[in-house]
């Protein structure tokens, strides 16, 4: 039985709750010795702040360079809302996705037939919709220099800087296309590359990739156009391959066609170890009420045997098992509808790690 080291943020706001069911789904996986599993846990945003006046530590930043694996909860919250920039909770985020070199993030948008009316569009626009998204991670508007807000003739100028290099972009397409290799053989880039010259590049190079993948189809669409077919039809779309920010904004969007923001897991790789986390933030409105959804959280443990550990059968097994606690009735707050069992966090936590149980 193989052993893996897991660096355990569990972070800040509903962090903490989340990570407590992901790690249920850990502990029956053990049981039943698929895998056995060593656990080190870090601080990591406002909670890190807090303690060491730093959102990402030296010693987190040694614990996950010794994992085989990060497992991240969520960072941030109305009490360091107001920290000077450079130290805010979710700059730890960004350090650590550079840190890792995970320049991919797989965000899939997947639905349960069981919520099929929890989604805010009609039944027949939801059903059967899986759409990848492939945002691309390290890069982009997010990093790219100058920045800063500067004086300039009297008054304030605030600055970004859009920049992608050739390789950056021939990196994130050929995940893209191994990607759909591996589902519906489509790809579709989104860019805006009527206006934006960093994004004519993006599509030039997409296409120059392509080349080595004749056997998938590749389509290009400007973001805007993409926003609108997202809501419009989804199940046009297989695997979107996209920049940082355009990628952070539509896989919201597809996250909704699921139901739930609460239900997105997202998987970052592309450097030696990867890093799992659900794709919402640390939602302190709720924070400590047990309502938190933890389905995404424990589906990114599903993405971390598939990507990190080898193991796909057990994302399989742990995507059964959600399936079959939703089949149930069971329903976090963000999910229910009239007619379905409520539950909170723990108990949802508890359903799943049952169900496991019967599935692995
Ligand atoms: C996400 C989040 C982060 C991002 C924030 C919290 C920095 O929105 O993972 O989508 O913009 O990447
Ligand atoms: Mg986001």
């Amino acid at each position: 039985m193989e052993n893996f080291k897991i660096a355990v943020l569990a972070g800040d706001g509903i962090g903490p709750e989340i990570m407590k069911q992901a790690l249920k789904v850990l502990k029956v996986i053990e049981q039943k010795k698929k895998a056995s599993f060593e656990l080190k846990e870090g601080l990591i945003g406002g909670c890190a702040i807090d303690k060491f006046g730093i959102p990402f530590p030296e010693e987190t930043q040694q614990l996950v360079l010794k994992a085989d694996a990060v497992l991240l909860g969520a960072v941030g919250g109305p009490k360091w809302d107001n920290l000077e920039f450079s130290i805010r909770p979710e700059r730890a985020l960004l350090g650590l996705r550079k840190l890792l070199q995970a320049f991919a993030n797989l965000r899939p948008a997947k639905l349960y037939e069981p919520l099929i009316e929890a989604s805010s569009l009609k039944p027949e626009v939801v059903s059967g919709v899986d759409i990848m998204v492939v945002r691309e991670l390290t890069s982009g508007i997010y990093f790219g220099e100058p920045r800063g807000i500067i004086e300039e003739e009297g008054e304030r100028v605030g600055i970004n800087t859009l920049k992608y290099r050739e390789h950056e972009i021939k990196r994130i397409a050929k995940v893209a296309f191994d990607t759909a290799r591996k589902r519906h053989k489509r790809v579709c880039s989104v860019d805006k590359a009527n206006v934006l010259e960093a994004t004519v590049l993006w599509r030039e190079v997409v296409t120059e990739v392509h080349k080595d993948y004749p056997d998938i189809e590749l389509s290009h669409m400007y973001v805007d156009n993409a926003a609108m077919q997202i809501i419009r039809w989804p199940k046009q779309f297989d695997v979107m391959v996209t920049t940082n920010i355009f990628g952070d904004i539509l896989s919201d969007a597809c996250a909704m066609l699921t139901g739930s923001l609460g239900m997105l897991p997202s998987a970052s790789i592309g450097g030696k170890i990867g890093l799992y986390e659900p794709i919402h933030g640390s939602a302190p409105d709720i924070a400590g009420q047990d309502i938190a959804n933890p389905i995404a959280t424990i589906n990114s443990v599903g993405m971390m045997f598939t990507h990190s550990f080898n193991m796909p059968e057990i994302e399989v097994a742990i995507d059964k098992a959600v399936q079959m606690v939703l089949e149930q009735g069971y329903r976090t707050k963000d999910i229910w509808e009239k007619g379905k069992t409520l539950v909170g966090t723990e108990k949802m936590g508890d359903l799943i790690a049952e169900a496991l149980e019967t599935c692995l």
